[in-house]
């Protein structure tokens, strides 16, 4: 484990000048090394790419065909979204687009007023808001450059891409969603802001996704090896089942509990809706994963498999040891032990999703509660404070 001071370096590969890092001091300019190699992979990525084999190319036409196309290392032209090979993409894509919602349109007044009372909340219960809002004030622009500057490139079917544009700009939403809420409670935006690194808990989460954010931003990262490829799925692995499906629940749930007491209920109606593109996020990144693997089984590997499982393990200690700091005593009917069973449980749900065995079996759900916030459906607006509504909910499904 790093020290408070020390520098947070990717262990492997060595950083590079994009890369992302936790840093106390601001990191230097270096954006004309990065918007060079920015446009260079640009310009690569977005050329018309010609099939390279014959069993790739089209008698008599360079029209593109469905079946040629590939989650990764394709050679069909990534410009052209149709004709439509992963259909699941685009309805996830059209899903997402449907759920439009932006932060100012939830009423904070209940909140700010709550808040300002000095007997509103316990010293407990702030405690949980100013470290929820400490790790996701940031923890969604590492999302978001993980996605525009490190996946995005590596992705040769458009409908996914299609996709990852729309869960970018959410990302954003959510990012003005947490400075909203900070804004409005009137918090000290320094504090909050600066927790991912001075906060020890959410340092430790951070510092454990960094490298994986890292080695695929690389500009001299690219696929078409075992070992590229594999370090892309691993990437998308940590991103999807262990970031957003997992270091993001202990802080969905401390909020929802909240607001499920009547209190917060402008903050919770806005992490209700994160939820649900959360849970759309992760169970895209899934489907991703998981036709990757269809399309390259011999990625699969047990060394690969196993190193996979290190890894949850690794995170449902660092998002248990959160639990633990944000909540030295029960608070809201919960304590911490009752997270190390939700965490296990849905270590195991993201690990079979990407057909891993579960790593710890027979762990029940302890907030059942949470799965109905995930399946809420957009007409039931559970805490009533939202003031515009763009689409019908009733032609959405979340699994
Ligand atoms: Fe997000
Ligand atoms: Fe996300």
């Amino acid at each position: 484990m790093l020290s408070w001071d020390e520098e947070v370096k990717p262990t492997s590969p060595a950083p590079h000048a994009g890369a992302a890092r936790l840093s106390p001091t601001p990191a230097p300019a270096r954006a004309p090394q990065v918007s060079q190699a920015a446009l260079s992979s640009t310009l690569a990525d977005t050329a018309i790419a010609a099939p390279q084999s014959a069993s790739h190319a089209p008698s008599g036409t360079h029209r593109i065909k469905a079946s040629d196309k590939r989650i990764i290392n394709g050679q069909t032209d990534v410009n052209q979204l149709v004709p439509f090979k992963y259909k699941w993409a685009w309805e996830k894509y059209l899903a997402t687009c449907a759920n439009h919602w932006m932060p100012q349109e939830v009423n904070m007044n209940r909140d700010i007023a709550l808040w300002k009372d000095p007997n509103g909340l316990s010293e407990d219960e702030r405690r949980i808001i100013k470290r929820n809002l400490g790790f996701f004030v940031t923890a969604d622009s590492l999302a978001a450059n993980n996605i525009v500057l490190g996946t995005y490139r590596h992705i040769t079917a458009p409908e996914c891409r299609q996709f990852l544009l729309r869960q970018a700009f959410e990302e954003a939403i959510h990012t003005h969603a947490y400075q909203y809420i900070v804004e409005s409670l009137g918090l000290d935006e320094s504090e909050i802001f600066s927790a991912y690194l001075e906060v020890q808990s959410i340092r430790d989460k951070d510092e454990f996704l960094l490298p994986f954010i890292n080695a695929i931003m690389d500009p001299n990262f690219h696929t078409g090896t075992l070992e590229t490829d594999q370090t892309l799925l691993k990437s998308l692995i940590v991103f999807a089942c262990l970031m957003e499906g997992l270091f993001f629940y202990v802080g969905f749930t401390q909020i929802l509990a909240l607001g499920r007491q009547n209190k917060m209920t402008g903050a919770a109606e806005q992490y209700q809706y994160i939820l649900r593109d959360e849970s759309m996020h992760c169970n895209f990144g899934i489907d991703l994963i998981n036709q990757i693997k269809l399309e390259n089984p011999q990625l699969w590997t047990p060394e690969f498999k196993a190193e996979i499982r290190g890894l949850f393990e690794k995170a449902v200690e660092l998002e248990y040891r959160y639990a633990e700091d944000t909540m030295p005593r029960g608070v809201l009917g919960m304590n911490a032990s009752m997270f190390k069973g939700y965490l296990r449980y849905i270590a195991n749900r993201r690990a079979t999703q990407i057909g891993l065995e579960a790593l710890f079996p027979n762990e029940e759900n302890p907030f059942p509660w949470m799965s109905e916030m995930i399946d809420l459906k957009k007409e039931r607006n559970f805490f009533e404070t939202r003031v515009i509504e763009y689409q019908s909910g009733g032609a959405l499904s979340w699994d």
